[in-house]
């Protein structure tokens, strides 16, 4: 295909594929996903093998520039995103503004739009260089933000991070330091967020991606992109799957635990109800991550101990879908998500937080599409339609309508 051709024509057939099952949108160099395999590679690595043999700042390296940094390169990465970990003191008057109801998500999409404000030179990129300042201002400050925004939720001082710590480690301490006490890391907690930071780096050009392409590719600063990704993950068909998943979960234990009904309900045509955490867009096999990220809950919920009857909710349904014909035919099986909510709750994180957890995670990916569109010079994303409303009419004044 001449890509080239491609780009520059507006001219000849319109194809209609709504939710863009079948179009390719761009081309990529970065994730590998084959659906039906259940395949998944970030720049040609397994996911895993990252998952099991790195940490979350050299995948987010490897995602950004495309091989795995030396470890002088990481230690200068790493070092860079700590310079950049201080937020604008304004900020905070903008946090306190927000009333303490306020959704995570929505708290953290307008934050990460406001930082354009208070940092004009990460608007116009026109070089590698100022596309680098920005990358590393956004790493350095995303999880000061998610920090306050937890914080602030939870009645506690804001506060930054500590430069002496590693990258989850640091996430970790902002989130859950008690004033006046020492924060005590959990080496099985910090190793399962790096392994589910991994897990939801990338994942080519879902709905938060394929969001952060267009709305870069009109040239808008990378903060601004990555604002709109945060606010296209936030829907229940998406990352807001996981924080679904345990409200399903909790519904059915108050409801009495009875998996069954639910099991009808999710087949009902009628009803709208859906098994939150089932299904895929582009796995029509199993989820790779889903498969890593079940076996890190198993080893999660033994080691930190955890007894709770959520648990056995998820583990019923999760048995039955897998027998029943309606989700075997329709190759509707446990996603990532139906595991990730399950191992934020048992590491103390509350449900609204998880698809913020989520947007933490994805941030490189995000960042490294960003940058592979600016860098590939494409054409502003503009999709056609096909138009099915009225012909031409001529105008009624209001006295004769
Ligand atoms: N429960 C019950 N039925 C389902 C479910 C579900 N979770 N998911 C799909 N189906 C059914 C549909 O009703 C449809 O049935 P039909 O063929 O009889 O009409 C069939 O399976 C195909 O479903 P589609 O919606 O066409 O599948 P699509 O690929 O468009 O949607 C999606 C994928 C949005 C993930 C869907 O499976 C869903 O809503 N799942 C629940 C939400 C969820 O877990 N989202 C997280 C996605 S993963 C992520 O974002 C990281």
């Amino acid at each position: 295909i001449d890509i080239k051709n491609l780009r520059s024509s507006t001219e000849g057939v319109i194809t209609l594929d709504p939710g863009y099952k079948n179009t390719g949108s761009c081309e990529s160099a970065i994730t590998f996903l084959d659906g039906e395999k259940g395949i998944l590679r970030y720049r040609g690595y397994s996911i895993e093998e990252l998952a099991e043999k790195a940490n979350f700042l050299e995948v987010a390296f490897l995602l950004i520039f495309g091989e795995l940094p030396t470890k002088e390169q990481l230690e200068k990465f790493h070092a860079d995103i700590k310079a950049q970990s201080v937020v604008d003191e304004d900020v905070r008057k903008i946090v306190d503004a927000f009333p303490k109801s306020a959704h995570p998500m929505g708290v953290i999409a307008s934050l990460t739009s406001a930082l354009t404000a208070f940092n004009p030179s990460s608007v116009n990129v026109n070089s590698e260089e100022d596309m680098y300042k920005a990358i590393v201002k956004i790493l350095g400050k995303f999880p000061v933000l998610v920090a306050w925004t937890f914080r602030k939720k939870n009645g506690l001082p804001l506060d930054y991070g500590d430069k002496n710590l590693g990258y989850v480690e640091n996430i970790l301490k902002m989130m859950f330091k008690q004033p006046n006490e020492d924060y005590l890391f959990n080496p099985i907690v910090i190793n399962a967020l790096d392994k589910l930071l991994i897990l939801h780096a990338d994942h080519e050009q879902n709905c938060s991606t394929s969001t952060v392409r267009i709305a870069g590719s009109s040239h808008v600063g990378l903060f601004a992109s990555l604002s709109t990704g945060i606010s296209a993950l936030w829907g229940p068909l998406h990352g807001g799957a996981n924080q679904a998943v345990l409200e399903m979960l909790e519904a059915i234990k108050e409801d009495g635990g009875d998996t069954e009904k639910y099991m009808a309900k999710a087949k009902d045509k009628e009803d709208p109800f859906r098994l939150m955490g089932f299904g895929h867009r582009v796995y029509k096999n199993f989820d790779p991550r889903a498969k890593i990220i079940k076996k890190a809950a198993d080893e999660i919920l033994n080691d930190l101990g955890v007894e709770d009857p959520i648990l056995n909710i998820a583990k019923a349904l999760e048995q039955e879908a897998l027998k029943d014909p309606y989700f075997v035919d329709r190759k509707l099986y446990p996603n990532v998500d139906f595991y990730s909510g399950i191992i934020y709750r048992a590491m103390g994180i509350p449900t609204d937080m998880f698809t913020v957890m989520f947007a933490l995670g994805r941030l490189p990916g995000w960042i490294a599409q960003w940058r592979e569109m600016r860098l590939n010079n494409e054409p502003i994303g503009r999709p056609r339609q096909i138009y099915v409303g009225e012909t031409l009419r001529s105008f009624k004044t209001i006295d004769k309508r």
